[in-house]
């Protein structure tokens, strides 16, 4: 509570007018008057940093090359720019580039238009040294705790604001429905509701309530739509994903997101039933525009567009593929090093096949969130902001996150928490580094760049100070290390509990492609050997997706699953391993059992069928390693039963439960409603999360808890693509209760 009305203090400042495009605002129509078709396409240009500076030297100090800079400001007009080149900066020196580059912009432009800048803050400013790093979206959603993940918001906003930066690519609205993808990680889970809560909760954190005031970032929410599930479990490959799918799991997310006015959207860089989403006007204007409403801005991903002509191969030319990206409904292109984007644009225009007026309607986006970012009130790095750099109560509130994202998946009687009388022994590839608890996005973009990681940052060795460390194998960057084992096997016969942290290398997007779950070989011969010596093996696994661990499952006495909890993550571990901290995490994803079967939760029961005797008797089986919502406490909790307001209901369903602890120590627990249709025009799932809570219970405690559905909240899209409400019997589930209830 202190800590989150602490940073609810840091926001309380200036504002700046918010304006929406769809009434007129006259200082934009003014500025759009005087525009070039030129200076609207450069408007319309984004670029990435090394198309204006290097950082190569030594001590990494940004260079800008004035020639480049020329081209880029005063030829192209480009209006923004993104990204780093090698990795983080300190907080002088972003403010220092982003003043330099604004006075430039405001000296030598010929209507000193304010250009922004964007950056990928992702799970806290990532980019930004001594920054705060919280857990990946993956984690937050485990600690079921959407104040906590507004707070990451707020304090990711204020630290990239304080910076100079007021544009952030970030939430990911992805619902992870593919366990392989590399960018699991990154997602809120494999739940569309979860997705929806949360990403409301980041929209809220980093947008503020209503207006984007100096604590705050214009957010995007992306990547619209459909990229999470590839089919071939790569990234950027193609997803073949039925309207009626779409609009069911992967489009409300992004009209919760509107409703609350998101500022701008990124664009899918993959296709979707064979249509690269940048090309699909669909998408991007009927949907997007039409039915959800978006008014704010929409920005490509990555080099898109030329690879609509390159990899998607829908365009003959460059030039072919910025008119369908265009015609399709973009305003702002990621393009990012070179001016074919701008040059094609102006040319299509010339020829008459794109109209100025479709330019217009872009830019008149793009200055109008220039404006609502308050560039046009104060285009400079707001010096007083600093206060908003590295406050120590950001620290606390990355290591709450940190803690409550960890899950306990496993623990055989009394192993954890462990005692300090005894001898550990800790090993392990993810002992000794502060990558695998960091993952993707961490001051590189593949997060494995060890030398950028400030020192402060501990490894969980350094979080376990009074346990043995004897390397087995480390990761260093991209490689592994692999170490004598006759030394750890001796050790590990002298201790009482081994500690082993396994898991995944850093990586992001493409380069985190895996040819299966498989989990790693050496890793596995690891656990194998040191099961032989008899000690209780206490797991920590670190990673950014469910690698199979079927087979050495039962060689773990305790296992704890942290999914890139960040910077505060080794002591987050150490806390709930010693039982400092009583772990409250639970999986936003379902942990397969079997590469080769990969069901969400909330599948449907013939993905159940799993035998079938003669004559036509089927047996059904959902078994994953650990299911959805599987999380332990060392504290035991006992849930009354299930009451709703009445058997029969024709308006808002109410149900209450109560909860007690019935352990000896306080926790926390994740109340989850989920319900299950009988019968439906469109088979039902076999469940579907509809609430969640989280609360604290000391021992011996009750709380009564209270929610309410509506109609729409048990409503799903139908054959004609409408999303409906229809009458008959619901179970309602919490816990291991159940009600049935007719809804008419
Ligand atoms: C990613 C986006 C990111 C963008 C800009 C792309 O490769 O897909 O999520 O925002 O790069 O860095």
């Amino acid at each position: 509570m202190l800590l989150l009305s602490l940073v609810m203090m840091v926001w309380a400042c200036g504002q700046t007018s918010r304006s929406t495009s769809s009434g007129q605002d006259d200082e934009i129509e003014k500025i759009l008057s005087g525009l070039s078709l030129e200076e609207k396409v450069g408007q319309m240009t984004n670029l990435t940093l090394t198309t204006i500076a290097s950082d190569d030297n030594p001590d990494r100090a940004i260079v800008l090359d004035s020639a480049k800079m020329h081209d880029v400001f005063i030829k192209y007009h480009v209006g923004s720019l993104q990204n780093v080149m090698s990795g983080a900066y300190g907080f002088e020196q972003w403010r220092t580039l982003i003043q330099s580059l604004q006075d430039y912009t405001l000296q030598k432009t010929r209507h000193k238009i304010p250009f922004l800048y964007a950056i990928d803050a992702v799970h806290g400013a990532n980019y930004l040294l001594g920054g705060t790093q919280f857990p990946h979206n993956l984690g937050l959603a485990a600690t079921r705790n959407v104040r906590l993940v507004e707070s990451a918001a707020k304090i990711t906003a204020a630290e990239t604001r304080a910076s100079g930066i007021r544009y952030n690519f970030s939430p990911v609205l992805d619902v992870g429905r593919n366990q392989q993808w590399s960018r699991l990680g990154e997602t809120f889970g494999e739940d569309t509701y979860m997705v929806r809560e949360f990403g409301k909760a980041s929209i809220r954190g980093y947008e503020g309530d209503s207006q984007v005031n100096t604590a705050h970032v214009a957010a995007c929410m992306k990547h619209y739509i459909g990229y999470s599930v590839p089919e071939n479990g790569k990234d950027r490959a193609p997803a073949y994903i039925p309207e009626i799918v779409l609009r069911e799991y992967f489009l409300p997310q992004f009209q919760d997101a509107v409703n609350m006015g998101a500022r701008t959207l990124m664009v899918n860089s993959g296709e979707v039933n064979g249509v690269p989403v940048h090309a699909s006007k669909f998408l991007l204007t009927d949907v997007l525009r039409g039915e959800l409403g978006f008014e704010g801005m929409v920005i490509t991903d990555w080099q898109d567009i030329l690879k609509m002509h390159e990899r998607h191969l829908v365009a003959s030319s460059h030039k072919e593929a910025v008119y369908l990206a265009v015609e399709a409904g973009i305003d702002m292109c990621i393009v990012p090093f070179d001016f074919r984007f701008t040059e094609d644009l102006i040319e299509l225009v010339q020829e008459g096949r794109i109209s100025e007026s479709r330019i217009d309607a872009s830019v008149r986006r793009i200055l109008t969130l220039k404006k609502q970012v308050g560039l046009f009130e104060n285009p400079n790095v707001e010096l007083d902001l600093a206060t908003y750099f590295a406050n120590p109560e950001y620290k606390e509130v990355a290591l709450q996150a940190a803690r409550e994202s960890l899950v306990l998946l496993k623990n055989e009687e009394g192993t954890l928490p462990l005692s300090r009388n005894q001898k550990v022994l800790l090993t392990g590839p993810t002992a000794n580094t502060v990558t695998a608890l960091h993952g993707a996005w961490s001051y590189t973009w593949q997060g494995y760049k060890e030398a950028l990681y400030p020192d402060e940052i501990k490894t969980i060795k350094d979080a376990l100070p009074a346990a043995q460390y004897v390397p087995s194998i480390e990761f260093h960057e991209k490689e592994e290390k692999v170490f004598d084992l006759n030394q750890v096997l001796r050790a590990a016969r002298n201790s009482d509990v081994i500690v082993l942290c396994l898991g995944e290398i850093s990586y992001a997007e493409t380069p985190g492609n895996i040819p299966d779950l498989a989990f790693p070989e050496n890793q596995k011969e690891l656990i194998a050997k040191l099961s032989q010596t008899g000690k209780p093996i206490v797991v920590v696994l670190l990673e950014g997706r469910p690698r199979i661990i079927r087979e050495i499952e039962p060689m773990m006495d305790g296992l704890v699953a942290g999914f890139w909890p960040g910077s505060q993550g080794a002591q987050a571990v150490a806390d709930v391993l010693y039982g400092d901290f009583n772990p409250s995490g639970k999986l936003p994803i379902t942990y397969p059992r079997y590469s080769g079967t990969l069901s969400t939760y909330d599948h449907k029961r013939l993905d159940e069928a799993a035998e079938i005797d003669d004559p036509y008797k089927y047996y059904y089986e959902f078994k994953p390693q650990y299911e959805f919502g599987h999380g332990l406490s060392y504290t035991s909790f006992e849930y009354g039963q299930v009451n709703v307001n009445a058997d029969t209901i024709t308006s808002d369903l109410k149900v209450s439960i109560s909860i007690t602890n019935t352990g000896d120590r306080a926790g926390q627990e994740v109340v989850s409603l989920y319900t299950r249709d009988h019968y439906a025009s469109i088979t039902p799932s076999v469940r579907r999360l509809r609430r969640f809570v989280k609360i604290d219970l000391k021992p011996g405690e009750t709380r009564e808890i209270d929610f309410t559905l509506t109609k729409a909240d048990v409503s799903f899209v139908n054959q004609q693509l409408k999303t409906v409400f229809e009458e008959g019997h619901f179970d309602i589930m919490i816990g291991p209760g159940l009600k049935t209830v007719y809804w008419k």
